[in-house]
């Protein structure tokens, strides 16, 4: 396919609808997993424009920092610890309309205000999380739950 993302505005649901195709092609045949989870990471950038997106894998048992967008982030993080280490351990969707206001959240950045993780599974165990950071409150809800675990769905594993 053409390299280039055709982005759309319009509502949330707009969005991903005009993403989700895309994505789709983009990952179509694509084996390698880290390809995919930076292409993935680079789209919903393109679409969203989200301060930070990006993966953390399981290694070791700690989540290490895979494909993202956005500043630099923290590097490793313990099960159980912020957002996507409570969301590993989990193994659920986590959306936080207020980071302040989850204890223990790893400021990787203090312009972060709102997030979502998603955990990616492979047989039923959490390899990995899909980690949105939002400069906005507030900014994530069901409707960003549904289509983002589409998306990840959409990754060949
Ligand atoms: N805020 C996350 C850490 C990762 S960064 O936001 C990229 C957390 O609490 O787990």
């Amino acid at each position: 396919m053409a390299e280039d993302l055709s982005i759309k505005h319009g509502s949330k649901q707009e969005q991903y609808e005009n993403l989700l195709p895309q994505v789709k092609a983009l990952l179509d045949g694509e084996p390698d997993l880290i390809a995919n989870l930076a292409n993935v990471a680079a789209a919903l950038k393109e679409q969203f424009g989200w301060l930070w997106i990006g993966f953390y894998l399981v290694k070791n048992d700690e989540l290490v920092l895979g494909p993202f967008q956005g500043p630099v982030a923290c590097t490793r993080i313990k099960k159980g610890r912020g957002v996507c280490g409570t969301s590993w351990q989990q193994a659920k969707t986590l959306i936080v309309p207020d980071v302040e206001k989850f204890p223990g959240h790893i400021a990787c950045s203090s312009l972060s205000k709102s997030e979502i993780v998603i955990p990616l599974f492979k047989n039923d165990i959490v390899f990995g999380v899909l980690d949105v950071d939002s400069d906005v409150l507030n900014d994530f809800d069901e409707t960003d739950q549904s289509y983002l675990e589409k998306i990840i769905a959409l990754i060949n594993l």
